[in-house]
């Protein structure tokens, strides 16, 4: 069967695979489609053609698999958001075990074991931090798009971009990632504009006042933050909306205004004004305390990034008076994490902020066996480098999803580290540079963590030792 693009076909669907597709087989030939999980039989049209698979758009699910269910949110399908939400959360965690062994051995080329997920204890709610934009053009259902009737697209939209599009935002109507009272600010925030005539954002015509909604909760402490990011300084309608919020939310503990008048769709304003607060809120990672500011970089599933980090001690085995090398530390907290019991910690990162940030976070927590540098990996980390600040015992590295450069993977593999834990955020780059590194290193083992319930990203832990070391 040639499978033709356009073609109608019909199949069961037998794995989970690549970007939370699933993926079932006509006469031989892969074919993915989204919106599926294994055991559905359903109707789909090939959407596209490639030598060794095809893709198909979902068109009808014939015959639901016995473990679907309902998801809990109505814009499930459409929005980008948390596309996973119609498979139950223990087959998700299965089905991200498996996505990681696959690459291990198909892209690794490795038989290293590899442990079922560490699952999240919220699969909903876990967020601590949810930018919601705003527009005035919504982005229409497929059944209105189908319509033949005229559809209004303008309105007051408030939610999240439709996949894709930067321009049109589905108006959500519910939204089940972050606490209860987030949602219910972003519709406070949302029938207060349209009541009082604020307009929101144009993003085609660069007009309007308000840009974003971002909220950030803190796990450990009741810090929470309202940052409200508007195209124009205008102090008292600002003033009068968040007076208007701080009545209803008691909840809330500090305000912000951001101001973006640039064309940019970031939620990083030109500048920032504290409206109520510190402007700040406070949140912990195991020991240590971060004063996480509107746009500093945080991990977003605090609890998980803390099963995370523990994964990431525990594989390093640390002992008293070693030296750590954080590479790709961002801002800094798996370098603070590791720092307890190293003689000193190195972190390198490409951006200036990250490094600012985290030499921040280092001195607040009275940390100072850890020191950072800014630079593009390849280039900065060489010999010179390691004899000037001595070779590292443990290494850790947490690169971005495409992974390590070339160099730097050959670099590692000159430098001969006692012990070496790779985190990733994409295991089929991990696999890959596993595979090189393992001519030098023995890969004992892989541990996937659940960070992201109800989409199908998941972060990956490499316990690497040099080989003829054991253990
Ligand atoms: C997955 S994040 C690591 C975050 C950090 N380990 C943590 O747990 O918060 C990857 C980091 O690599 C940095 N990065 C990306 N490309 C880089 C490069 N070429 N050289 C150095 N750092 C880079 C990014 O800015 C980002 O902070």
């Amino acid at each position: 069967m040639s499978l033709k693009k356009g073609q109608e076909c019909t199949l069961t669907i037998e794995g989970a695979a690549f970007k939370g597709k699933g993926v079932g087989k006509i006469d031989g030939m892969a074919v993915f489609v989204n919106g599926t999980m294994p055991g559905d039989t359903v109707r789909g049209r090939i959407i596209k053609r490639k030598k060794n698979y095809r893709e198909a758009k979902l068109l009808e699910i014939l015959e639901p698999s016995p473990d679907r269910i309902d998801p809990k949110c109505q814009h499930a399908k459409v929005c980008g958001g948390c596309s996973w939400q119609h498979v139950p959360y223990q087959k998700q965690l299965e089905y991200k075990t498996q996505q990681v062994t696959d690459h291990i051995r198909r892209i690794g080329k490795l038989d290293t074991p590899v442990h079922p997920a560490i699952g999240s204890d919220n699969s909903f709610y876990y967020r601590n931090k949810m930018e919601y934009s705003i527009s005035t053009r919504r982005w229409l259902t497929e059944e209105e798009v189908r319509s033949d009737e005229f559809v209004d697209d303008s309105a007051f939209a408030a939610g999240l971009h439709a996949p894709g599009r930067f321009d049109k935002i589905l108006n959500l109507n519910e939204c089940h990632l972050q606490r209860s009272e987030s949602f219910e600010i972003l519709q406070f925030v949302k029938n207060y504009c349209i009541e009082q005539g604020i307009e929101p954002f144009n993003i085609m015509e660069k007009e309007g006042f308000l840009r974003h909604v971002m909220i950030r909760t803190s796990y450990h402490t009741d810090d929470f933050m309202v940052n409200l990011v508007t195209f124009r300084d205008e102090p008292e309608t600002i003033q009068k909306l968040s007076d208007a919020l701080l009545k209803a939310f008691p909840v809330i503990t500090t305000i912000v205004n951001n101001v973006n008048d640039q064309h940019n769709p970031t939620a990083v304003g030109r500048y920032e004004k504290v409206i109520f607060g510190p402007g700040f809120i406070v949140d912990k990672i195991g020991d240590f305390e971060f004063k996480i500011h509107p746009n500093a970089f945080f991990q977003t599933n605090t609890h998980q990034a803390e099963r995370l980090y523990d994964v990431a001690r525990n594989f390093a085995d640390l002992q008293d008076g070693e030296i750590v090398y954080d590479l790709y530390c961002g801002v800094g907290t798996l370098s603070l994490y590791m720092s307890q019991k190293a003689s000193k910690v190195l972190g390198i990162e490409l951006v200036d902020v990250a490094v600012e940030n985290a030499k921040f976070n280092a001195k607040e927590n009275g940390v100072e066996n850890v020191s950072f540098i800014r630079g593009d990996m390849k280039d900065v980390f060489t010999q010179d480098m390691v004899d000037e600040f001595g070779a590292p015992d443990v290494l850790i590295t947490d690169p971005p999803r495409a992974g390590m450069h070339p160099d730097v993977v050959a670099r590692l593999c000159v430098l001969k580290v006692p012990k070496m834990v790779y985190v990733s955020c994409d295991s089929s780059t991990m696999a890959r540079d596993l595979q090189n590194l393992s001519e030098v290193y023995d890969v004992l083992e892989v541990q996937p963590v659940d960070m992201f319930p109800q989409t199908y990203h998941v972060e990956a832990v490499a316990k690497l030792r040099l080989k003829s070391i054991k253990n």
